[in-house]
């Protein structure tokens, strides 16, 4: 596979569902901006996957694909980040909540019911208070610098989401 290229592998088709593999933290990225430009207000996306897997290297990625130029922080310090691009990105990271009432507490439902794009990292954290349809990426470590990327479709919406990503095939990184 030529470098920088992020395409399915053999058998990993199933409606509502996208498997792909990255090799490089730039895969992952134009992964992301390929979901940021598709993006939707309203839409969710929740980020599984262990420590440094690459789950804010991906909203990097959807950052830069809303329009958000340089968006290089991670939120780990404070729950939600607020960023205005073609829409308002709302990038959240669950890792510290210790409590899943904080989510209300916090009044996070603004964002998450609100008309941006919400990302949220550690979202399994939360599972049980967050919208049940939604976008789920969950980000596996292979060897190296390779990371296997699954993509859930729960709902209509972002069974649309993926059936769009997936159009472009090997094209899904948006290159
Ligand atoms: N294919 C890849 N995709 C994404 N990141 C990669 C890849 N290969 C290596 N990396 C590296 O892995 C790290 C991913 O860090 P990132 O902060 O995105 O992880 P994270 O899942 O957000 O972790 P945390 O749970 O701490 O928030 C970066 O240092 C990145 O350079
Ligand atoms: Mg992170």
């Amino acid at each position: 596979m030529p470098p920088g290229d992020v395409s399915p592998p053999a058998g990993s088709k199933k409606k509502g569902q996208l498997g792909l593999t990255s090799r490089h933290p730039r895969d992952t990225q134009r992964l992301g901006a390929r979901l940021g430009e598709l993006a939707q207000a309203g839409d969710v996306y929740l980020l599984v996957g262990n420590l440094g897997a690459g789950k804010t290297c991906l909203t990097q990625g959807i950052a830069r694909g809303l329009g958000i130029e340089d968006y290089a922080l991670s939120p780990s310090f404070v729950i939600v980040r607020e960023l205005y691009g073609r829409l308002p990105l709302y990038h959240m990271d669950l890792y510290r909540l210790d409590d899943i009432a904080e989510i209300d507490e916090l009044g996070l439902d603004e964002y998450i019911y609100g008309n941006g794009v919400c990302v949220i990292e550690w979202a399994e954290k939360g599972l049980a208070l967050l919208p049940p349809e939604h976008l789920l990426v969950q980000i596996d470590y292979l060897e190296d610098s390779g990371r296997r990327l699954k993509l859930t479709a729960i709902g209509r919406r972002y069974r649309e989401l993926i059936a769009a990503l997936d159009k472009g095939g090997a094209d899904a990184a948006g290159h």
